[in-house]
């Protein structure tokens, strides 16, 4: 619609109307039953119901149809709803969680996952996704780590704008695309203890330095929403922090899009204790500029009054504008039924899903007992063997039914292959050590269910179940050959079995393929490429945990390990089990001696780092070179080492490739005590690395003004 009409259609409502705009409700308000991922006790009149503004959590594309005809036959001034959905990682077909895609650390392929997952979802009516979550994240007891980026700022920012990309594609108007909401705004992922929900309290400097690019990544890239989270931060809950969102989102981060609390956010400043009555708590959010009130009733019975009384008419306008501009992007005037009409190619989702699965599990460990034979005498066991909870927490239209279990994979690729599936009630151990006893070797399946991680779903605990555990013992005091494959939707604590098994295998949750996509990398078909977007701590109380670990007063070294007064703990070490940027592969790459094309950076110029990294193995596959680096001497505290760039290098067996890194000044930049960020002149190193922690070869670098 051209903008003069549109802004026809904005004058041309009443003040009822406009409000009605900035609600949103669930299906459930149409008689229809939608996906409830919150708490209820809304009540919407039905007077009003025909003037809102946006539905979330349809299922399928008859549904969105029965209701926007239904809207729209009863409504006024035709402005169509906005449909919007949770779409995490795929529609129907379900793709790895995020954790496992970071995994890939490949922007290209997110970018297809995220644009596979609009066409599937727009051709069911939905025209939002609640999706890419941005939030940086070091504690894996919060369940929202498994839709994380992991616990690194440029590889979240990154893999958050490819999202965005795919999600969005160049044209909003085009019907295959989703307008894309990034989430949560801000520093969700720092709850107190894991806790989901908790309190969070972070400084100004952390929070530029670490929480805001990823949304920064998104808001460059063109992200059409944004989503506030739940939590205070400098005292205050987001949703109704005035200081963050207006200084921070919509002035130093230019955000101009459509701003919507999270499910009942702004009601819940009532139980912050921040908010009296509904009223307050409607004005403080509308205050802040959260123009979308998700499922409370606090704008559609207040903010008229609120309005009038306060004389916010241009404000009101003002979201109102935003709302119709972004369903005018999305071509919802011109066609309200956008996308109801598309064909999906499921049979070419599948292939995709597969693929994508390939490349997200993560080799950790592997003493000579991977790759599979075929004629291998396997036997595979545990609570996973044959589940097909394998989809994750956020695959509403997912049918776990048509999910491939390992089990399943394995046995179409394995020919003398036995299954025992267990449970906590009925364990026959005999059975168990008798098959194990038997096997040439043995797959043991275990981990977390789909609701173990996600939202509202923290531990305190991040070890396997008892159990489990027992399982482990009993395999290993019958056969040494042990493949342990672990599901789950984050980091576990795998210290007292890690010893016990030959070879791990990170599974997280894979998706519909995740069989298929685990039997052909078990048996090598498919070569590993996947690495840890997150640390694998060697227990909880090294939580909140990321490599990237700031200078202290009293660093452990080497030398002055037998001291007392350094920073460790006397009962564990200071370093996670696993590392991030640790994955093995089934190929084994070597590389040369980084280099550096000036061993003075100027300002203005740039630098090239260099190297070699050559497959010495007979088998084809991904090399993951990481580039990371410390800034010497800083005005504030810095990490020990952070990364830089890095790259999927695919190489074939003897292969070499060289590979170039243009690195500039402002690349280095990071933010001062005064909020600036600027990269200071002085002393750099840089490092090739495997991962976080197994360094390859370094040079240094002065920078220059
Ligand atoms: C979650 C959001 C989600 C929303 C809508 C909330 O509980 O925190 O991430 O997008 O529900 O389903």
């Amino acid at each position: 619609m051209e903008i003069e009409k549109l802004k026809q259609r904005l004058l041309s409502l009443s003040l009822e109307e406009k409000v009605g705009q900035l609600v949103q409700v669930t299906p459930d308000f149409f008689g229809n039953k939608g996906e409830i991922t919150g708490p209820l006790g809304q009540k919407i009149a039905d007077s009003t119901r025909y003037q809102i503004g946006s539905v979330l959590g349809t299922h399928r594309a008859a549904e969105v149809k029965q209701i926007q005809a239904d809207y729209l036959a009863h409504s006024k001034h035709q402005i169509p709803l906005l449909f919007m959905a949770d779409v995490i990682h795929g529609y129907e077909t379900i793709f790895p969680i995020p954790l496992a895609l970071a995994s890939s650390f490949d922007e290209e392929l997110i970018e297809r996952v995220a644009q596979n997952s609009a066409v599937e979802a727009a051709s069911e009516g939905i025209h939002v996704t609640f999706s890419p979550m941005a939030d940086y994240v070091k504690d894996p007891r919060w369940g929202r780590v498994l839709e994380s980026n992991g616990e690194d700022p440029r590889l979240s920012t990154a893999l958050t704008k490819a999202y965005v990309r795919g999600y969005q594609g160049d044209d909003l108007k085009k019907e295959t695309s989703l307008a894309a909401c990034v989430k949560h705004f801000i520093g969700y992922g720092a709850a107190e203890g894991g806790r989901d929900y908790n309190t969070v309290d972070i400084s100004d400097v952390e929070l530029h330095q670490n929480y805001l690019p990823a949304f920064e990544g998104a808001i460059s890239a063109g992200v059409q929403l944004v989503m506030t989270s739940f939590n205070s931060v400098h005292g205050v809950p987001v949703t109704a922090n005035k200081a963050l969102i207006q200084s921070v989102l919509r002035g130093k981060l230019r955000f101009d899009g459509v701003l919507i609390s999270d499910w009942a956010a702004i009601a819940e400043l009532k139980n912050h204790r921040v908010a009296q009555t509904s009223r307050d708590a409607a004005k403080k959010a509308f205050d802040a500029s959260v123009d979308i009130d998700m499922m409370t009733d606090c704008y559609s019975e207040e903010l008229a009054a609120i309005v009038e009384e306060n004389h916010l008419m241009p404000q009101l306008d003002a979201a109102v504008w935003r709302i119709l501009l972004l369903k005018n992007e999305l071509g919802l005037f011109e066609n309200p039924y956008r996308g109801l009409e598309n064909k999906v190619d499921k049979d070419q989702l599948k292939v995709e899903a597969f693929e994508v699965a390939t490349r997200s599990a993560v080799l950790l460990k592997n003493e000579a007992i991977l790759p599979l034979k075929k004629e291998d005498k396997l036997l595979v066991v545990g609570t996973k063997a044959a589940t097909t909870d394998v989809l994750g927490a956020w695959s509403w239209i997912g049918d776990s039914d048509t999910a491939i279990s390992l089990a399943a994979g394995l046995e179409k690729e394995c020919s003398a292959i036995e299954i025992i599936a267990i449970d906590d009630e009925k364990t026959d151990w005999s059975k168990i050590k008798l098959a194990a006893h038997a096997a040439e070797k043995v797959v043991i399946a275990v981990g977390e269910d789909s609701q173990e991680a996600g939202e509202a779903a923290s531990r305190a605990k991040l070890n396997l179940s008892a159990i489990e555990q027992e399982l482990i013992d009993v395999i290993s005091h019958e056969n040494s050959e042990s493949i342990l494959v672990t599901f789950s939707g984050r980091p576990l604590v795998l210290t007292d079995v890690e010893e016990k098994v030959k070879a791990i295998v990170v599974a997280w949750f894979l998706g519909n393929q995740t069989g298929t996509a685990l039997a052909a990398l078990l048996t090598g078909q498919k070569n590993f490429s996947g690495h840890l977007p997150m640390s694998f701590p060697r227990s909880v109380g090294q939580l909140p945990y990321s490599y990237q670990e700031m200078s202290t007063g009293r660093p452990m070294t080497e030398e002055n390990a037998d001291q007392k007064y350094i920073s460790r703990y006397l009962d564990e070490e200071n370093s996670p089990l696993y590392a991030f940027g640790h994955g093995l592969s089934y190929s084994a790459f070597t590389y040369s001696e980084l280099r550096v094309s000036t061993d003075e950076l100027r300002s203005g110029c740039e630098l090239e780092l260099s190297f070699e990294v050559t497959n010495e193995s007979e088998l084809a596959g991904y090399a993951l070179p990481q580039i990371y680096f410390t800034d010497e001497y800083t005005e504030v505290i810095r990490p020990k080492r952070e990364l830089l760039a890095w790259q999927q290098v695919q190489l074939d067996c003897g292969e070499t490739k060289t590979i170039h890194f243009t690195i500039r000044p402002e690349d280095l930049a990071y933010v001062h005590s005064d909020l600036s960020r600027t990269t200071d002149p002085g002393e750099f190193r840089f490092y090739l690395a495997k991962s976080a922690l197994d360094i390859v070869s370094a040079v240094s670098v002065t920078y220059v003004e």
